[in-house]
């Protein structure tokens, strides 16, 4: 039974909204992956790729992770590449109620071409450059994305049902009930 719930999923297919939504809902905080490391370091992930690389913004991201799986009565939103970082999947999905959001490629691309923040990973690129690897990286992703407990999609999901499948498994423990706003 976890006390934690974490959303997975492409950048851009809104799981810091979705995470701030279920977190108010459940009366839990709620967590984001890319700000909390923003934080700890006092730079930002576009920072960190830039002057560091990839390499090390994927250890900080793995440990950062393992840190928060620690944490109880949260929803932690991942940045996209955070489950497929070595084993972060399966710790994830062995302390935590997993959801992912899926959401088509062209539907993120939209999503990314629109975004008011920029992506370190697609920063510089056209139209069609981030058509290519949206649909490159999401297909080498999906396999660790769908081994979530739970998958919704991400352009029409029913957030009651999102809420239905969180409390199947997270009605979590007696001593947890009282942190599940009534009503
Ligand atoms: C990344 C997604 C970003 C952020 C970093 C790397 C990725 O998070 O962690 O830029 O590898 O897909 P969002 O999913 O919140 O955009």
């Amino acid at each position: 039974m976890s006390k934690r719930i974490v959303l997975v999923g492409f950048s851009g297919a809104g799981k810091s909204t979705l995470a701030k939504i279920i977190a108010k809902h459940f009366n839990f905080s709620v967590r984001d992956t890319d700000k909390i490391l923003e934080e700890k370091y006092k730079i930002s992930v576009f920072d960190i790729f830039n002057k560091y690389g990839e390499s090390v913004f994927r250890e900080l991201e793995y440990n950062n992770l393992k840190e928060m799986l620690q944490q109880e009565n949260v929803v932690i939103a991942t940045g996209g590449g955070t489950p497929c970082i070595f084993d972060a999947m399966k710790l994830i999905n062995d302390s935590a109620f997993s959801i992912y959001i899926k959401m088509s490629a062209k539907s993120l691309v939209h999503r990314l071409l629109h975004a008011k923040v920029a992506r370190p990973l697609t920063k510089n690129k056209t139209e069609e450059d981030i058509q290519v690897y949206v649909t490159e990286l999401l297909a080498l992703r999906e396999p660790v994305y769908s081994q979530a407990h739970l998958t919704v999609k991400g352009e029409n999901f029913k957030f009651s049902d999102i809420i239905s499948s969180c409390i199947a498994d997270t009605f979590f423990s007696k001593e947890n009930h009282s942190a599940i706003r009534q009503g």
